[in-house]
């Protein structure tokens, strides 16, 4: 049998609005773990998309005096412009409104009721639009919702209940089982502890608006906006439509999600998979909150920062990078302008960027350009084993890293081995070998270490910052594509062809001065 795709998804967002730093974190994550993925030659499904339907797209929409599906299609292109900008390389994009995910929700909904897991009820309540969500009193504070600092709505209204409750012990048993399910473990043992007071049925039905998908025996409702879209994840890969491809792909093997958002995916969503006895997904991974001066970002605070004020000044290689190695994967964190541009000069400019421009020009000023052969056994001293060893290590760190689901701490290993290198070239001093004709094959050895180290590197980082990978591999002499590269073959030692020509050019990230300060 094939090993199992990697099928990773984002949740879909809300396009009441254009994309955040917030929106950009989660799918930066995704790109990562995902080329990282392809690298390691497995197969690969990236999904993200767009939450179109319920009240907070529908009032947006109403705002500007626009349908919400012309809205809809007036803002996906800017969605998918971010993604573009930030080179996010994923292989579908669903919208809850195309009729590929419109039909098979309806057909899971009317497989729910004939097995009798829905029924007709009333529902009296808060309502947050906002979260799109029912809220209990004691989840407000100040009688506000604490997210969105607005006061509920009070709904009346004749609903469909799935019946949620008698979920409560299998999920209790499946994360208390196998805690892979659900990470990481601290956000494991909140919802378990949730789950242990026992769940109520949910209302997945309203009647008092009609942007949404039709319950199919009673037309007059729509289906709750968030059981629409958590069933993103299975009518993207052909549930209901292309049995075949939904067999291949689904179940998901990482479903990255906010902290925010965890319940609807920890709870609801394995519920309402365990009601058909459809697969459950591998892991549901819970990330934390980007902050501005300690507070969550939102547009209504006034500090939701488009990507692009970042992208036009660290490019999209930069702002990668920083999230992903600032912000640690799974817990809150702060941003700020200054840290980005502390990062940026630091790890890219500094020590990535100035390694790869002194190898490189150096072994176009000594070695007029050409990578040399590889050392054999018994030309290495201890100092090149030693590089290779931290190199090495590196790489199985990153992997270990990747399977941990920890961006962050995998990004930390490869740094480890960019500053080896950079270490290594203080040691061997090419410069001082150069000035000598009988150090000319050592001058050489050295040489080769490094431009090779680059090449290992430009594999081990493309994953993160694509660009600069691209343009390193290509400035090394080295054909093809990397992502037609597997890290089990070619993240061995020694592989630089010799003979390439190298060639030399402007930085690989220009220094930042920081204005601020
Ligand atoms: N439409 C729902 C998800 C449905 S998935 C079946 C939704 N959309 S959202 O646009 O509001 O948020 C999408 C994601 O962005 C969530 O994972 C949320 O946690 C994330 N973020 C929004 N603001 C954020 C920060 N300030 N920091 C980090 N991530 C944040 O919820």
């Amino acid at each position: 049998m094939s090993e199992q795709i990697y099928y990773l998804t984002t949740p879909i967002y809300y396009i009441n609005d254009v994309p955040h730093l917030g929106h950009a974190y989660t799918t930066v994550a995704g790109d990562f773990l995902t080329r990282f993925r392809r690298l390691q030659g497995r197969d690969v499904h990236f999904l993200t998309g767009t939450d179109e339907h319920g009240q907070k797209v529908l009032r947006s929409a109403e705002a500007k005096g626009i349908a919400p599906k012309a809205w809809a299609d007036q803002i996906v292109p800017r969605w998918k412009e971010v993604w573009d900008a930030l080179d996010v390389a994923y292989d579908d994009f669903v919208r809850t409104t195309e009729e590929r995910h419109e039909g098979p929700v309806q057909a899971f909904m009317s497989a729910l009721h004939e097995r009798d897991e829905i029924y007709q009820g009333t529902y009296e309540g808060l309502y947050c639009v906002g979260c799109e969500e029912f809220k209990q009193p004691d989840d407000l504070v100040d009688g506000k919702c604490p997210l969105h600092g607005t006061e509920p709505e009070v709904v009346k209204e004749e609903n469909y209940f799935f019946r949620l409750s008698k979920y409560a012990q299998p999920l209790i048993d499946l994360y208390e089982s196998e805690p892979s399910r659900l990470l990481p473990e601290a956000r494991r043992n909140e919802v378990l502890g949730k789950l242990r007071q026992g769940l109520d049925d949910l209302s997945i039905s309203r009647v008092s608006f009609d942007w949404g998908i039709p319950i199919p025996w009673d037309s007059k409702h729509v289906i709750y906006v968030w059981i629409d879209a958590l069933l993103n994840y299975i009518t993207a890969v052909g549930y209901d439509s292309e049995e075949e491809t939904f067999e291949r792909i689904w179940p998901a093997s990482v479903q990255l999600v906010g902290k925010d958002i965890l319940w609807f995916h920890a709870v609801i969503w394995p519920a309402m998979l365990m009601a058909l006895e459809l697969p459950l997904p591998e892991t549901i991974f819970a990330h934390g909150f980007l902050q501005v001066g300690g507070e969550k970002m939102s547009k209504s605070k006034l500090t939701g920062i488009s990507p692009h004020d970042l992208l036009d000044t660290f490019g999209s290689d930069g702002f990668r990078y920083y999230f992903m190695r600032e912000i640690s994967f799974g817990q809150d964190g702060n941003f700020s302008w200054e840290s980005v541009v502390a990062r940026y000069n630091s790890d890219l400019a500094n020590d990535f960027g100035n390694l790869a421009s002194r190898v490189l020009s150096m072994i176009s000023k000594y070695l007029e350009g050409e990578i040399p052969s590889p050392p054999s056994e018994d030309e290495l001293h201890p100092g090149d084993r030693e590089l290779h060893d931290v190199q090495r290590k590196a790489l199985e760190e990153m992997i270990d890293a990747v399977d941990a689901i920890s961006p962050t701490e995998a990004l930390k290993a490869a740094w480890a081995s960019v500053r080896r290198a950079n270490a290594y070239v203080e040691e061997v001093t090419p410069w001082a070998l150069a000035k000598d004709e009988a150090q000319r094959r050592r001058l050489e050895v050295v040489l080769y270490n490094l431009a090779d180290a680059l090449r290992l590197l430009s594999l081990m980082t493309w994953p993160i910052v694509p660009k600069a990978a691209t343009e390193l591999w290509r400035r090394l002499g080295l054909e093809g594509q990397i992502q037609e590269r597997e890290l089990a073959t070619d993240g061995r030692w020694g592989l630089l062809p010799a003979g390439a020509r190298v060639e030399t050019g402007a930085p690989l990230w220009p220094r930042i001065e920081d204005e601020t300060s």
